[in-house]
């Protein structure tokens, strides 16, 4: 009998030996140990010797089972340590690799102008506000004192939507911003709403979709000096000039009352533009005060509120800025304009780090 236990563990550890697998390992420990396993039948067989037999044979097939069953536990351990070993090799990462030499995309410009508005206007005491660009004949046009039939709507070259009767365009002009801060909150109020207008027009200075930015104050006693003292300010910032002068000159405007053009005074050195001084104008924006209508179709009482409002093209102030020339090239997806004129995504415009140039 106890020969049969040595030809065991020699036929198991050969066996464990060879297992290459957890599930094979698994295997010989069934076999050897297992309900039916070969030395657990010799541990069965104990209850039919005779007494001196079992006490001399037992204790062999008692050490026997151990031997096999730490075997089984250490081949188990060698194997998961190589299977770990395998998988961190296999999964292994190069810390120490570098970086793709350069980033991928940039910030287009006019992203990236307005970023710089926000910050401006932030530091002036201006939250951001925004709209649909879907909007309802209401807010672009009928709130904003254009009513139908008004000629005013022929300045604008609508797209309009559906034609479902639901009166829907694409905005022409950021101004129907005004009319949703008007109607959604209370004033004071002192907003810019950036962002995309479009309208059927396309040539060398117009693209159907563009980009202005509308600003609105809302107070009791606002006036016309506030209006050109933040706007001058808030081209000495933009473009790093101190020496701006601005020119308002009367216009028209259906949503403002008195309205002005606003130029700003430059100069043309050597065939490039100079922002500053006063030997040229260029012109900027448009302005004035809230008209009182527009006040009252938001259903504020125009005698106890009174504002202003700017409308300003944003990709104007990028190509004025930046020195590009044609409209159209911000809208091409050129990667290699996009490469000479895009910005670093971690490059942030901040008014102490400098607002870009
Ligand atoms: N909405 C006008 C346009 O697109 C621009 C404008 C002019 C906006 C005067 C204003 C303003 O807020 O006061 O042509």
């Amino acid at each position: 009998m106890s020969e049969d236990a040595d030809a065991l563990r020699a036929r198991f550890l050969a066996e464990l030996d060879r297992a290459e697998t957890a599930e094979a390992v698994e295997a010989v420990r069934v076999a050897a140990l297992g309900k039916s396993g070969a030395v657990t039948a010799l541990l069965k067989s104990l209850g039919g010797l005779a007494p001196d037999e079992r006490i001399r044979v037992a204790p062999v097939f008692q050490a026997l089972r151990d031997a096999l069953a730490n075997a089984v536990e250490q081949k188990k351990g060698v194997l998961a340590a190589a299977a770990l070993e395998a998988r961190l090799a296999a999964e292994r990462l190069d810390m120490s690799l570098p970086v793709p030499p350069e980033p991928l995309g940039s910030i287009h410009p006019i992203s990236r102008v307005m970023d710089e508005l926000a910050e401006i206007f932030a530091d002036l005491g201006f939250a951001v506000a925004e709209g649909p660009e879907i909007e309802d004949d209401w807010h672009n046009f009928t709130a904003l004192n254009i009513p139908p039939e008004h000629p005013a709507r022929a300045m604008h070259d609508t797209f309009y939507i559906g034609g479902d009767g639901a009166g829907r365009v694409l905005r022409t002009h950021t101004s129907p911003v005004q009319i949703r801060t008007m109607t959604g909150g209370r004033p004071p109020i002192r907003i810019i709403a950036p962002g995309r207008v479009y309208r059927s027009d396309s040539d060398a200075t117009h693209t159907p979709m563009f980009h202005q930015v509308e600003g609105l104050v809302i107070d009791r006693d606002t006036h016309m000096g506030q209006l050109r003292w933040t706007l001058e300010t808030f081209v000495k910032a933009f473009f790093g000039v101190d020496d701006v002068v601005l020119r308002l000159r009367p216009s028209f405007f259906p949503f403002t009352e008195p309205s002005v053009e606003v130029d700003v005074g430059c100069s043309w050195e050597g065939g490039r533009l100079q922002i500053g001084g006063s030997g040229s104008w260029l012109e900027i924006l448009g302005a004035g005060m809230v008209h009182p209508k527009v006040i009252a179709n938001c259903g504020l009482d125009p005698a106890a509120w009174q504002g202003f409002a700017f409308g300003c093209g944003i990709d104007r102030l990028a190509m004025l800025k930046y020195g590009m020339t044609d409209l159209r090239a911000f809208f091409d997806a050129d990667l290699r304009w996009l490469r000479h004129h895009g910005f670093g995504a971690l490059d942030v415009p901040t008014l102490s780090g400098g607002i870009g140039a």
